[in-house]
C-alpha cells in the first residue's frame, strides 16, 4: 500500500510508552502519512488512554467487562476500524488475544512489538516481565526487540524488523526491559513508515 495518508489504530493495555513513540513521530513529521485515527485499550485504567488524550487522539476501551464474551469484543473492535476506515492496526503492549475472523480481515495490516529477538522468548506465557526474567535466566549474552506482522498464532508473523541489545553485569529484569524498549520505541515507527511507505505488505 502506498497512499498519501495510512489512518492507524493502536491497541493497547498499559502504559503505552511505544505508543507514545508513535505518537512522538507522527507530531515531528517523521511519520508524515500516518494518522492515528484511534486508541483502543483493553483496560480502562492503561495510562495510554491518559497519553491519547493528551494528544487529541480519540481513546475507547473495549474490555471484558462491558464484552465479556470474545467474539462481542471482537466485533465491537471491528466496528470501530470500519468506521474509522483503518490501513493498519498497531498493536503496542496489547494484552489481548485477537480473533481469527479479525486478523483474516486485517491480513498484512496487523503489526506488534515484542520485547525479544523472535523465535526466542515468544509466545504463549512470554509477555511483559517474565520475557526478560526467561532471558536472564537462559543465560543469554544479548536480547532486543522484533517488529513483526500478526498472524494467527501467538508471535509467529513474519519479522519486519529486529534489533540487538547486550545483556550487561549485573542486569535486572527491570534494566533489561529498559533497555529493550529504548529498541522498540525506534524500531516500531520505523516498520510504520516501512508500511506507509509501501515497503512492506
Ligand atoms: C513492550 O515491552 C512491548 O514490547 C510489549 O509490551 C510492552 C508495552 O510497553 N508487547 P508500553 O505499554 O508500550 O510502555
Amino acid at each position: 500500500m502506498s497512499k498519501d495518508r495510512v489512518n492507524i489504530t493502536i491497541l493497547v493495555s498499559g502504559g503505552g510508552t511505544n505508543l507514545q513513540s508513535v505518537i512522538d513521530q507522527v507530531e515531528n513529521g517523521y511519520l508524515d502519512k500516518a494518522k492515528i485515527v484511534q486508541i483502543i485499550s483493553s483496560n480502562p485504567n492503561a495510562y495510554a488512554l491518559e497519553r491519547a488524550a493528551k494528544a487529541g487522539i480519540p481513546g475507547i476501551c473495549i474490555d471484558k467487562a462491558r464484552y465479556p464474551k470474545d467474539t462481542e469484543r471482537n466485533a465491537a473492535i471491528l466496528k470501530k476500524l470500519k468506521e474509522t476506515e483503518t490501513d493498519l492496526i498497531v498493536l503496542a503492549g496489547y494484552m489481548s488475544i485477537l480473533q481469527p475472523s479479525l486478523i483474516e480481515a486485517y491480513r498484512g495490516r496487523i503489526i506488534n512489538i515484542h520485547p525479544a529477538l523472535i523465535p526466542k522468548y515468544c509466545g504463549k506465557g512470554f509477555y511483559g516481565k517474565r520475557v526478560h526474567r526467561a532471558v536472564l535466566e537462559g543465560g543469554e549474552h544479548e536480547s532486543g526487540a522484533t517488529v513483526h506482522f500478526v498472524d494467527e498464532g501467538v508471535d509467529t508473523g513474519r519479522i519486519i524488523l529486529q534489533e540487538k541489545v547486550p545483556i550487561e553485569p549485573g542486569d535486572t529484569e527491570e534494566s533489561l526491559a529498559a533497555r529493550v524498549l529504548t529498541v522498540e520505541h525506534r524500531i516500531l515507527p520505523e516498520a510504520i513508515k516501512m508500511f506507509c511507505d509501501g515497503k512492506i505488505r
